[in-house]
């Protein structure tokens, strides 16, 4: 029999590697010459869905943990928060680095003329803060109250993501759409929950 702590540790484990996953998956296409005629194109529209697919799991985890047997998800949020982090970055530097040859002056000006660029590059700029006070540490240095007020950018970045796709997507916005209905309904489910919370704490 394993003990409960080897179990989270294997659980764990097992979900880091399925995170893991689609970012190998591409890098093993792309050193075999399996990505079609547009590699840069293939790795930047799997790795911006994977950035949006995590965004809308990490969301999802908070009503999806009230229910019987699922209270343990809460503690993969900051694995999954993380991992939209990453392909969000794998997702913007496939952009600069292999789609814009890491020219700054055509880069602001592909954010300034394009929307759906400003869009995805200011649902990018919000998950860095995220990011980088996703520690322990950084939870008890700015008090739970701050970090918790910080981390409800996350709706915002994943808004923007959204809006992003929507954007750049000309004829059949069908993936985008559904993407923003599901993430329409987790935006709903935390208002509801804060104004629950509020009417039922009594004020400090
Ligand atoms: C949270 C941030 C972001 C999310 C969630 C996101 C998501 C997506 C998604 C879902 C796609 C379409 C994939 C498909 O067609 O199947 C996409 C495409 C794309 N994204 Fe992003 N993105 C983000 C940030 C960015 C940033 C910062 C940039 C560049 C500055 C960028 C540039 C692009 C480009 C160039 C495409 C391909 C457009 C085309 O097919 O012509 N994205 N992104």
């Amino acid at each position: 029999m394993t003990s409960p702590l080897v179990q989270r540790r294997i659980i764990t484990a097992v979900v880091f590697a399925a995170a893991l996953t689609p970012a190998i998956l591409l890098a093993w296409k792309a050193a075999h010459g399996l990505l079609s005629a547009n590699p840069i194109k293939d790795i930047t529209e799997e790795t911006g869905t994977w950035t949006l697919r995590f965004l809308v799991i990490t969301l999802a985890i908070r009503p999806l943990r009230r229910l019987p047997g699922l209270a343990r998800l809460a503690g993969y949020r900051r694995m999954m928060g993380l991992f939209a982090f990453f392909y969000g970055f794998l997702h913007f530097g496939t952009y600069v680095g292999l789609d814009q040859f890491f020219d700054l002056s055509m880069i602001i000006d592909d954010v300034m003329k394009r929307p759906f660029i400003t869009a995805g590059v200011t649902a990018f700029a919000l998950m860095i803060p995220l990011a980088a006070t996703s520690t322990k540490g950084m939870i008890r240095r700015m008090g739970g109250a701050r970090w918790k007020l910080l981390h409800r950018l996350v709706y915002a970045s994943a808004t923007g993501g959204v809006i992003h796709y929507l954007w750049l997507i000309k004829a059949d916005k069908q993936r985008p759409l559904i993407y923003g209905a599901i993430l329409a309904v987790l935006l709903g489910y935390r208002i509801w929950e804060y104004w629950k919370q509020r009417r039922t704490t009594p004020a400090r």
